[in-house]
């Protein structure tokens, strides 16, 4: 077992209330965020960290205003934009799970022309969580195997987790070996709640805006510090 996690999933957290603090508007907040999301794939490419699941956006997130709703989605627009020449040069490969559909055109369309452009870099995956929440994965991939029992090309006692997995938007990802979410709440949020049967949780007060090298390498001495039994002794 490594004792650097294979793949990290991040609950990003806390742009709202950075912004708060400084007295600007809560889209100065998110835009800062985007900074972070790149110091922190940084921090990922220098410790040899293979998978980065990022929740940028969750199906519950439609219901804020549309004011901040579309200040997300233009700067999704513009960090794929801007940012996709610098995954070309440090290897990276970009994945998406959601209900991308539901994604405004533009965004949709720069995000499949992200994911085309370095499907074949072979460094670090970077996986975006967009329009993403979790139950509607599951009911999606049950829905999925479902259809298949009724057309009689699946008996149900053959249902394993492993096709659940594989039903998943996930499906041939690692498992989250570790999970950070920012801003100090103790909860999950919706995010990624079958992959994370045996994931480290890692909780800091720090806000997304904030979390840079130290809580990065903070988080990474913690998850060395585990042991991971998997239920066993
Ligand atoms: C996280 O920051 C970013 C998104 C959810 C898109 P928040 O916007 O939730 O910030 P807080 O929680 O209000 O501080
Ligand atoms: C979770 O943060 C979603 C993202 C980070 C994209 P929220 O701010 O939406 O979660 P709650 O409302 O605190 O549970
Ligand atoms: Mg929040």
């Amino acid at each position: 077992m490594s004792a650097i996690p294979q793949h990290i999933a991040i609950i990003m957290d806390g742009n709202g209330r950075w912004a708060k603090q400084k007295g600007i508007l809560r889209a100065k907040g998110h835009e800062e965020g985007g900074q972070t999301v790149q110091r922190t794939l940084d921090l990922c490419l220098e410790h040899g960290v293979k998978w980065l699941t990022l929740y940028a956006f969750s199906t519950e997130n439609w219901g804020r205003s549309k004011l901040e709703v579309n200040a997300l989605m233009h700067l999704l627009d513009k960090y794929l934009k801007e940012r996709t020449p610098e995954m070309m040069e440090k290897n990276v490969r970009l994945h998406a799970i959601g209900e991308l559909h539901m994604l405004p055109d533009n965004c949709r369309e720069q995000l499949q022309a992200s994911i085309d452009a370095t499907k074949e870099n072979t460094g670090l995956n970077l996986v975006l969580a967009l329009s993403y929440g979790s139950r509607q994965e599951i009911t999606a991939a049950m829905r999925n195997l479902a259809e298949q029992v009724q057309s009689g090309t699946l008996a149900p006692q053959d249902i394993t987790p492993e096709m659940i997995s594989d039903n998943l938007y996930t499906a041939g990802m690692p498992d989250p070996d570790l999970l950070i979410r920012t801003s100090g709440e103790m909860r999950i949020s919706n995010y990624l709640l079958w992959q994370i049967s045996y994931a480290e949780l890692y909780v800091t007060d720090v806000l997304w805006p904030d979390f840079g090298r130290e809580e990065f390498e903070a988080a990474l001495a913690e998850y060395a510090r585990r042991e991971r039994r998997y239920g066993k002794r």
